[in-house]
């Protein structure tokens, strides 16, 4: 696994990094890159032989947690699963690979991408099934969050996902307020009709 020597610097502006002292070091995005392969069987499928979406959604999980847990070399829990869509239907016997790495870096969390491939073995054809967002928080054995490195990009795709990564993060919150104010007025809402 290889490592940059080089201070951590907060690419955020995040206020949440207050309280955490220890400068790790960064990482390439590349040494965090995994990969796994699973065959499709009976237990996996729905009652037309195609694989769940919830299954799937598994895999996404733990493939997505190997490069979080790469990247920081610590325990990391999933905090956010961004929208997925299910292109094509996986089929029963298919191999699915999955492939992950960190697209960037914030303070405790992560952002990690997953890419989903289904292979018919018989004749050997690939397709892009499924493409996820995942971000993971570090957390040390007793349950505190901890500083993640920096994730260096090396390659004009990792920059576009490194890019990306802070738009993304930065339509979560937006979707996160957006929620939060929604509930208040519901809430809101019905403390008035029971008034009423
Ligand atoms: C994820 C968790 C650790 C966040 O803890 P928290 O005290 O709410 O922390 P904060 O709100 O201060 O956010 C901490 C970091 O997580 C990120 N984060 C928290 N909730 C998030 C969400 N819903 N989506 C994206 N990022 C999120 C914040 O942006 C912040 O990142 P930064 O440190 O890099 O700036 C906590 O909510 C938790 O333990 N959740 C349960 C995780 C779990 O069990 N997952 C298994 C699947 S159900």
């Amino acid at each position: 696994m290889s490592s940059i020597e080089s201070a951590h610097s907060n690419q955020t502006g995040s206020s949440s990094s207050a309280g955490f002292s220890k400068a790790p070091l960064a990482r390439t995005v590349a040494s965090t890159q995994s990969e796994m392969t699973e065959i499709v069987l009976p237990n996996d499928t729905n009652t037309l032989g195609n694989l769940l979406g919830g299954r799937l959604m598994h895999f996404i999980d733990l493939t997505g947690a190997m490069a979080a847990y790469r990247h920081a070399r610590t325990n990391v829990v999933t905090a956010a699963m961004d929208h997925i869509d299910f292109i094509s239907p996986v089929h029963l016997g298919d191999l699915v690979t999955l492939r992950s790495s960190v697209n960037r870096a914030f303070s405790t969390s992560m952002e990690v991408g997953v890419k989903v491939w289904a292979e018919n073995p018989r004749t050997g054809t690939m397709l892009h099934v499924a493409s996820a967002y995942l971000v993971f928080v570090a957390i040390d054995n007793e349950g505190h969050r901890v500083r993640v490195p920096e994730a260096t990009p090396q390659t004009p795709d990792e920059q576009r996902r490194y890019e990306g990564a802070l738009r993304r993060r930065e339509h979560r919150a937006a979707e996160s307020d957006r929620r939060k104010a929604a509930q208040l007025a519901t809430r809101a809402e019905e403390a008035a009709a029971l008034e009423s």
